[in-house]
């Protein structure tokens, strides 16, 4: 099998071989005991292996990437260690069509989720992981399975797994999750009839605002539809309470689905982590009944409502999307300003102030300004290929942004404090919390701490 599986890589390998597909692209760069793990394509042939952070020498042996890495470099993954062992968000095959959450390298015994069942999964577009209480958490998109449309429907959702999870029995779910549970993320302005934002791009970490652990969500409406982003919060507390409420079924195949009726819900409710001297202390030793439910209901029937009933931002424009989001929450010279940097399929990075409003819950935001992230010089020539933004992220020590291009890395200081020197009106004006007036008469960054 692997024999065969390696002539098909070496084949494919030299279909791409002028696009370059044959490189070995890093897809998970995570650090771990003070070193690095690192897995790459290498050619359609996924390895991992541990690095040194400081010599970048390989530590032991590589391993398979299997299931932990994808073997094209254009399908999105998703990986994280917590509690020793490493969980993925992947594919597992060559042609993209298994799809997988998977734990594996820890003292635990490797999970995965159900094989080939659209039910878990359908063509999901792995965003990002998370690490929050007792679950990691996994943001995606997928299509649908509960509309009744002909079309194909483009949906964002979180899924949830135990860190506990020791798997189902030898009966049913073996080596398999019996925690994963899902939910579809509300991200819609409201109206007559709801607007929807559903395909999901990326999120912020958890942060702590205002007393809430939220995340923040940068969706887009898809490609057929009116163009526009917008930026949705999520309260930890409410995503989680989704998972605690009913479940969604579908009765046979030509039917609508519904909720789970309460009475119809075996138990110990199933999904749930397994406590520690209860009756059911482990995975493995939950009824059957229990787990045939988890295996056949991992949809939750209520959507995670999105903080403030409304987008923070909302975005419509002609030509182009936004795809990349970091945030600082510490901005300006007292630290106790939120800034959002989203960055769109032009290369270029759009600024906000986030402003509370007068509930405590909402923000409104203050577009700042729309700065050039792509830099010809650098980059090579210019077209909207070599403009695809691949990722974003803020260096807070230096205060710049770190855009990556498909040729090149660019460096993007967070604010343009002299472009407003000419005047103080006009410095304050800008309202960007990392610029001040100063003594000297200009306008200039505010180092945190600065009075
Ligand atoms: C790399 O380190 C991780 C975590 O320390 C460990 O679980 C894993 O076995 C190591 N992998 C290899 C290939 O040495
Ligand atoms: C999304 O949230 C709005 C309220 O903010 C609600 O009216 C709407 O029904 C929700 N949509 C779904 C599919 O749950
Ligand atoms: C930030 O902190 C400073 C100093 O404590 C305070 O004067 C200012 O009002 C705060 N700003 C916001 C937006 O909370």
């Amino acid at each position: 099998y692997s024999k065969k599986l390696f002539t098909m890589s070496v084949c494919v390998c030299f279909l791409f071989f002028l696009q370059g597909e044959c490189r070995n692209f890093i897809k998970v760069l995570l650090s771990q005991h003070g070193g690095l793990f690192v897995c790459g394509t290498n050619a359609f042939n996924p390895l991992c292996a541990n690095y040194t952070r400081d010599t970048l020498e390989m530590v032991g042996e590589p391993v398979s990437g299997m299931a932990r890495c994808p073997y094209d470099p254009r399908h999105a993954n998703v990986a994280l260690f917590a509690d020793g062992s490493l969980f993925t968000g992947t594919v597992t095959d060559f042609l993209a069509i298994d799809a997988v959450i998977y734990r594996s390298l820890g003292d635990s015994p490797a999970l995965r989720t159900v094989k080939h069942d659209s039910k878990w999964f359908r063509e999901p577009y792995f965003v990002s992981a998370m690490e929050w209480g007792p679950h990691i958490y996994f943001f995606f998109r997928e299509m649908a399975m509960e509309f009744h449309h002909l079309e194909k429907v483009m949906v964002s959702r979180v899924a949830r797994v135990c860190k506990a999870d020791l798997g189902g029995s030898q009966r049913v779910l073996e080596k398999q999750w019996t925690t994963f549970l899902k939910a579809r993320l509300n991200c819609s302005v409201p109206g007559d009839s709801h607007f929807y934002f559903n395909l999901l791009h990326a999120t912020s970490e958890i942060i702590h605002m205002q007393g809430r652990d939220v995340i923040l969500g940068l969706f887009s409406t898809p490609p057929n539809s009116i163009p526009g982003s917008a930026v949705c919060v999520f309260d930890m507390q409410q995503l989680a309470h989704v998972f605690e409420g009913r479940f969604k079924e579908q009765k046979s195949p030509e039917s609508i689905w519904t909720p789970v009726p309460d009475e119809a819900v075996p138990k110990p409710r199933p999904g749930g982590c397994a406590v520690q001297g209860s009756r059911f202390s482990s995975s493995t030793t939950l009824p059957d009944e229990v787990l045939n439910f988890v295996k056949t209901h991992p949809l939750m029937d209520e959507t995670v409502p999105l903080l403030g009933h409304r987008p923070w931002v909302v975005k419509t424009m002609g030509r182009y999307q936004l795809t990349a989001m970091v945030v600082d929450t510490e901005a300006g010279p007292h630290k106790n300003r939120t800034v959002l940097f989203l960055g769109s399929t032009r290369g270029t990075i759009l600024k906000f102030l986030m402003v509370p409003t007068g509930d405590s819950v909402s923000h409104s935001s203050v577009f700042l300004e729309e700065v050039e992230g792509f830099n010809p010089e650098k980059c090579g020539e210019d077209s909207p290929q070599a403009r695809q933004l691949l990722s974003l992220s803020l260096d807070r020590i230096s205060h710049t942004l770190l855009l990556a291009f498909p040729s090149c890395l660019v460096r993007v200081p967070t604010s343009r404090c002299h472009l407003h020197s000419r005047c103080m009106k006009s410095c304050l004006a800008s309202r960007d919390p990392y610029c001040g007036w100063t003594r000297g008469s200009t306008c200039s960054f505010l180092r945190p701490g600065t009075r």
